[in-house]
């Protein structure tokens, strides 16, 4: 999840810290996360941000550049500071200018994240500007992940946020070193819900939403009790002012409600006892983390999801937060969380 920096990560990190007991942390901030000591004074940035009493662990991640030294890697591997590294294409989305240009160049960072078992995360999708963008994760997939997998078959490698029937394949046909992961709003809309009376960059992220077969493909999957999909949410806050503009931001804010979000689709697809394992076992299986013994408690009752959250105190409306659901009414809330000490 992004839980971006300064004054708004206080307020952003609340709303998942309420019911996670951890999270895989992007690095994309306007100064990526390129270093270990980056890395840690933002772990505990984060750390100062959660209420007192609330366990929340932030694994941390590197950004990949194109000159990022394989050396840099390990020593924060090693020393408990980065949990894996993300791969972003450099330009496919937000804070992403420093991203890798080209993948086989960096070639000795895959072959060493190989050799110590650091996983990769992948932001999959081409920015070729002659690929459409509907087409950029399976182009992606076709051109680069499935080479690389094959130059380095050992290679632990999450493909996040995944939005197409080809991910969907390609991961369920993979061995057990691949996994991915599907965020609650790829699995409720499609991308018609972009240009629904008129142009909605609230349902506007990347990868974008695609066509309605990608998303029934999407919720079989992560209803069909396999090990390789996940829970993760990519929750990505901008501000209204920043979605709203001529060149609008990528990002779905879904935190607030994240498994009540899940939890209305396994409800839809008669797989309600398949949601645990999807968010709370999977995933920290592929990672090798022991599972978490605290529990939250949710309820079949009602909330109705408001328009905008205010991340600030006294923000004007352009400042507020459009979540994800917004105007919604959920069927399920989280009543109890045990996430305390
Ligand atoms: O929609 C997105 N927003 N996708 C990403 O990969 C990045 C994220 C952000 O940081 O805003």
């Amino acid at each position: 999840m992004h839980l971006r920096d300064g004054p708004l990560l206080k307020s952003i990190v609340g709303y998942s810290s309420r019911v996670f007991r951890r999270a895989i942390v992007m690095p994309n901030l306007e100064v990526p996360i390129t270093t270990e000591a980056l890395a840690v004074s933002y772990r505990q940035r984060i750390l100062e941000s959660v209420d007192i009493g609330t366990c929340f662990t932030p694994l941390m991640t590197a950004y990949l550049t194109d000159d990022l030294s394989p050396k840099v890697l390990e020593n924060g591997f090693k020393n408990g500071i980065f949990f894996g590294a993300k791969l972003y294409p450099a330009n496919a989305t937000t804070n992403s200018a420093r991203g890798v240009t080209d993948f086989f160049a960096i070639d000795s960072v895959f072959e060493t994240m190989e050799e110590i078992g650091m996983p990769l995360l992948i932001h999959g999708e081409v920015t070729d500007t002659d690929v459409d963008v509907f087409d950029r994760e399976a182009v992606f997939i076709e051109r680069y992940l499935n080479p690389l997998l094959l130059r380095h078959p050992n290679l632990k490698v999450v493909l996040e946020h995944i939005t197409t029937e080809q991910a969907v394949q390609f991961v369920d046909s993979y061995g057990s070193n691949l996994g991915a992961t599907i965020t609650p709003h790829h699995l409720h809309i499609n991308r018609n819900a972009m240009f629904l009376g008129g142009l909605r960059s609230d349902f506007y992220c990347l990868p974008v939403a695609k066509r309605e077969h990608h998303r029934l493909a999407l919720r079989r999957a992560a209803t069909s009790g396999k090990p390789c999909f996940f829970l993760g949410t990519d929750s990505a806050p901008h501000l209204r002012l920043h979605k709203e503009s001529s060149c609008g931001c990528a990002g779905i804010f879904n935190a607030p409600y994240a498994l009540e979000s899940y939890i209305e689709v396994f409800e839809q697809e008669g797989a309600l006892d398949r949601l645990e394992d999807f968010s709370s076992k999977f995933g920290a299986d592929f990672y090798g983390l022991p599972l978490n013994t605290q529990k939250i408690t949710l309820v079949r009752k009602s909330q109705l999801v408001p328009n905008f959250i205010n991340l600030n105190e006294g923000a004007t409306s352009a400042e507020k937060v459009v979540p994800f659901h917004a105007g919604d009414l959920l069927s399920w809330r989280v009543v109890r969380d045990e996430n305390k000490e």
